[in-house]
């Protein structure tokens, strides 16, 4: 029997690992601690809202109390941390909710799991990092879990600053801990601010493709499901105080993956080929855009026994499909403040 907090667990990645943990671990307690901003949607778990083994708390990772009040309340014998402001374009226009959530928050659950953990044994922090630490990539090479740390962007800068302080606390403090880093994921329920998502949504609405620069920047690109279940393996079978990368060994350069999708979104909807193609607009660069990324996986493959296992083909036309066959979600997150941000982000 264990308590887990998962916090962040209404938004993408975090709702893929509630629904693992839940359906996977009845004997287990989930509580997903979620301040559900507009990346936070409880439409994305209605299917295990009612289980008994799980409980939803809405509540910021900063209050300092609530933290308090619910170690107390649950006496948690794990913490998996995915809350967190998640997009670079975001962190770019207003750094300051990245360094309040990303770096304060996760120092407060840290803060607060070293009060509470008197006795460690049986106890875990893990955080769920970013391969965006690592900074960019020429053309060739991958990063490992020694490359040295170069953040670029706020929010990447945001990320290794948590990364850090994690390490912090166990070689100062003795805190049980782990970090994953991963690269780009994609999947159901991402919110359409980024690529995937957004490309999808604006041919849909046969609206611009905008790529950014020459659209040559690559990133290695993971199906979702795979990355909770590498958070699942690495939660059960990771080495205190260790590093695991993650990565879906799938690059891909941005306007090559926006074609592939134009031409797949084409055939589903019987368009003559080349159709989609004409939305592709190249607009102004991402400012500090990283040229590319790409993981090597081999540690935990080594180690842990995971690789990814769904095939980058039937995983970009499986997240095709449940974007067009959840129309009313794909609405409701680009209603209200999504039409406002978009509007001003693009007009740059
Ligand atoms: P997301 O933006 O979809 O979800 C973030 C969730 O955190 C939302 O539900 C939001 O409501 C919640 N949240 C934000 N601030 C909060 C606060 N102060 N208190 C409590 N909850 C708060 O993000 P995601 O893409 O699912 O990413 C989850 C984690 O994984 C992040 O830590 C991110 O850095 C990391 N990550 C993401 C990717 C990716 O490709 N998306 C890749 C590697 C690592
Ligand atoms: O690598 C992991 C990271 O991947 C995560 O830590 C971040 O949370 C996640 O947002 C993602 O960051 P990116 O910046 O790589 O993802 P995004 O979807 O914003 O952009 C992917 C690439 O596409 C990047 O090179 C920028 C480009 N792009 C993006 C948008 C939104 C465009 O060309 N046009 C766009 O409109």
């Amino acid at each position: 029997m264990k308590t887990i907090l998962i916090t962040g667990g209404a938004g993408f990645i975090g709702s893929h690992l509630v629904r693992l943990f839940v359906n996977k671990y009845p004997e287990y307690k989930i509580i997903n601690l979620d301040a559900l901003t507009y990346a936070g949607n409880l439409e994305n778990l209605t299917d295990v809202a009612d289980a008994p083994n799980y409980t939803f708390v809405k509540g910021d990772i900063c209050d300092r109390q609530l933290i308090a009040d619910l170690f107390a309340q649950y006496r948690f014998d794990g913490v998996i941390h995915l809350a967190a402001e998640s997009h670079v374009d975001r962190s770019i226009e207003d750094p300051d909710s990245f360094l309040h959530t990303n770096v304060y928050g996760t120092l407060n659950l840290l803060a607060q799991a070293k009060k509470s953990w008197t006795d460690t044994s049986g106890k875990l922090f893990y955080h769920v990092s970013t391969d965006e630490v690592y900074g960019s990539l020429g053309d060739t090479g991958y990063f490992t879990e020694e490359t040295a740390y170069d953040p670029r962007s706020p929010y990447s800068a945001s990320k290794a600053s948590s990364d850090h302080l994690v390490r912090a606390f166990f070689h100062t403090y003795g805190l049980p801990v782990v970090i994953s880093n991963c690269s780009n994921n994609y999947g159901p329920n991402q919110f359409p601010e980024k690529l995937i998502p957004l490309v999808i949504n604006n041919i849909k609405n046969k609206k611009s493709l905008p790529i950014y620069g020459d659209g040559k920047y690559t990133r290695d690109w993971l199906y979702v499901i795979d990355h909770a279940q590498a958070i699942d393996t690495v939660f059960h079978k990771g080495k205190n105080g260790e590093t695991y990368n993650i990565g879906g060994n799938n690059e891909w350069k941005n306007i090559d993956l926006v074609t592939k999708m134009c031409n797949i979104m084409d055939k589903m909807s019987g368009n003559a080929p080349g159709t989609n193609r004409q939305l592709i607009t190249f607009v102004k660069d991402r400012p500090g855009h990283d040229k590319r990324y790409a993981i090597d996986a081999s540690k935990i493959k080594r180690e842990l026994g995971w690789e990814p296992s769904v095939l980058p083909d039937s995983g970009l036309e499986m997240t095709i499909r449940w974007y067009l066959d959840n129309i009313t979600w794909l609405e409701n997150v680009t209603s209200g403040s999504y039409l406002e941000y978009y509007e001003k982000h693009y007009a740059r």
